[in-house]
Formats: C-alpha cells, structure tokens, sequence
C-alpha cells in the first residue's frame, strides 16, 4: 500500500453520468479488482476517500471509470487536465486467474464493469456480458469490442442493445451453451452477485464476485465494509472486494 500523489491526464465522459480518467502516478503491479482509495480535495471535505477500481495500469498512467453518485464522484467529474488528487493503493484482493481447463465468464452491471474489464483485457479469452439499463449507460463499448479472444454480450432492460433484459438472464443462456468447465468472474448490485452465485452453484462452477461495499478506511481499521461469510465477518477491503462467492451469506 502507498500514498502517492497523482497528476490528472485526462478527465472525460464516456457515458451517462459516468467518465474515464487516466492519472499519472507510480503504483505497484496490480491484479484486477484491486482497488484505490482516492482523496478528493485538499481540504477536510468529504473526510473519507472514495473507493474506485483500477481499470488498467500502464507506465505509470492509471485509469479509473467511475459513476457520478453522490458528493465525492460529482468532484471527481470536475477535475482538469494538471489537478492532483492523492491515492491510496493497490488495495485489496483481486481476481485469480482462470484454470487453463477453465472456459472464462465474466459479468458486470451497475458500477461493476471496471474490475471485470480489467479482468477480461488482461486474460484476453472467455465471454463478457455488461448489463445496463439503456444502451447509454454502456461505457467503453468499442475498446469491449477490440479486446481479441472475448466475445461480449450486452444486455439493456429497455432493450436498446444487445439482448433485452438483465445480465444474469443472458448468463444462465450462456453458461447452458458452455461444454467446458467454466469460472464466472463478477461485480455488480448485490442481487446480481447473488443469482450469478446461484447458477454458478447450480451448475458446480466457481465463481468469484467483487463487493463494492461502503468503506471508510480502506485498509482494515474501521471494520465499516464487514460483510457476512461462512467464516464470519470479514473486511471487504483487505480480505476482498473479491471473495469466492459460495463464501458469501447474502442479505435477503
Ligand atoms: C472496492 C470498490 C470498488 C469500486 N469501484 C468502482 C468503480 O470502479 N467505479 C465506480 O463508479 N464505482 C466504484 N465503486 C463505488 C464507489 O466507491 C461509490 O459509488 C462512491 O464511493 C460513491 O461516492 P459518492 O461520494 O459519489 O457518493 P455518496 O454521496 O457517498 O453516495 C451516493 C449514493 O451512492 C450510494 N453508494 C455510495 N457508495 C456505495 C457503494 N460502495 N456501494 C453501493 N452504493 C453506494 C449511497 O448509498 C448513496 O445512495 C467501488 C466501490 C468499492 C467498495
Ligand atoms: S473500510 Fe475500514 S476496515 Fe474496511
């Protein structure tokens, strides 16, 4: 884990609500679904830091794709070419790599589509559904395409693209086509973690799912992103966001 500071390169919208940055910053290797903290002023304002993702991380540029939510991502949005913004990161568990017998499935939907595009870019196979509500919450839709080796589903509820309905609709039809032994990768609501949890228990897969819980430190000490597993409570920060999902008492 280190603070560093780091310069914006670029700040820029890619979809509804929702933009791309790339930070200029030194960081330690990471594994999709690793995570930074980032301090969004210099002031006290919001107190904590925000939680994001690493998309990608690339001689010494880091980009983040983020959701316009509440206070501390709507400052996000306002940041220039030149500001410096202070991170905190890698953090956090990533995702293990599929078996070389294993067929990769990967899932987003909501916020969740930065660690699993990670994921998919950098094993370069499987199969990716994104599941938004309308074709323009869908960020990063040609850089989707071009990733070699993955073949990419979407799926709208208005049915703007792809297949009409919710990801994990297009998940139980692909996962009845797959032969092989396969690994679902997922992040997302909760009730998509939960039905991507259940085929996959179904269907004696493994599937591995990243939490985007609250958090307030980030790195283990205020016990804000407990969540509830078959081993007890654990910190989402420091023993996830990625758990096995069978590991997981999901809230009704
Ligand atoms: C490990 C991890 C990785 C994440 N990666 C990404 C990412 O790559 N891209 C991205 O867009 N978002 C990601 N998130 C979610 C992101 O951290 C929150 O959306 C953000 O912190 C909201 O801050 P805010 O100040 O804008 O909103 P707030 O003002 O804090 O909250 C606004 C609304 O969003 C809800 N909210 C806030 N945080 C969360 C959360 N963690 N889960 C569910 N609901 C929440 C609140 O309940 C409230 O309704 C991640 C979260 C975690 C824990
Ligand atoms: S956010 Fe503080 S322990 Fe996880």
């Amino acid at each position: 884990m280190k603070d560093s500071n780091a310069l914006v390169k670029d700040n820029r919208q890619v979809a509804q609500d929702t933009y791309l940055m790339t930070l200029m910053c030194e960081l330690s290797p990471f594994t999709p679904g690793q995570f930074l903290m980032l301090r969004l002023t210099s002031t006290c304002e919001p107190f904590l830091r925000r939680p994001l993702a690493i998309l990608s991380y690339n001689e010494g540029a880091v980009e983040i794709l983020y959701k316009v939510r509440g206070e501390g991502t709507s400052l996000l949005a306002e940041k220039k070419k030149g500001e410096e913004l202070s991170v905190l990161g890698p953090l956090g568990k990533g995702f293990s790599d599929p078996r070389p017998e294993e067929e990769a499935v990967y899932i987003a939907g909501g916020t969740g589509l930065p660690p699993i595009l990670a994921m998919a870019e950098r094993m370069k196979r499987g199969r990716l559904i994104i599941g938004t509500y309308t074709k323009d919450d869908i960020p990063l839709w040609q850089r989707m395409q071009n990733i070699g080796g993955v073949e990419i589903t979407a799926t709208t509820e208005d049915g703007s693209l792809g297949i009409r309905g919710v990801a994990t609709q297009a998940l139980d039809g692909l996962l009845k086509t797959i032969q092989q032994p396969c690994v679902i990768y997922a992040c997302g609501p909760t009730g998509m973690l939960k039905a991507a949890a259940s085929l996959a228990k179904d269907l004696g897969a493994r599937c591995e799912v990243s939490i985007e819980e609250r958090m307030a430190c980030g790195f283990g000490v205020c016990s804000a992103c407990a969540v509830r597993t078959t081993t007890g409570n654990q910190r989402v920060c420091t023993q996830g966001p990625v758990f096995d999902a069978s590991s997981i008492e999901w809230r009704q």
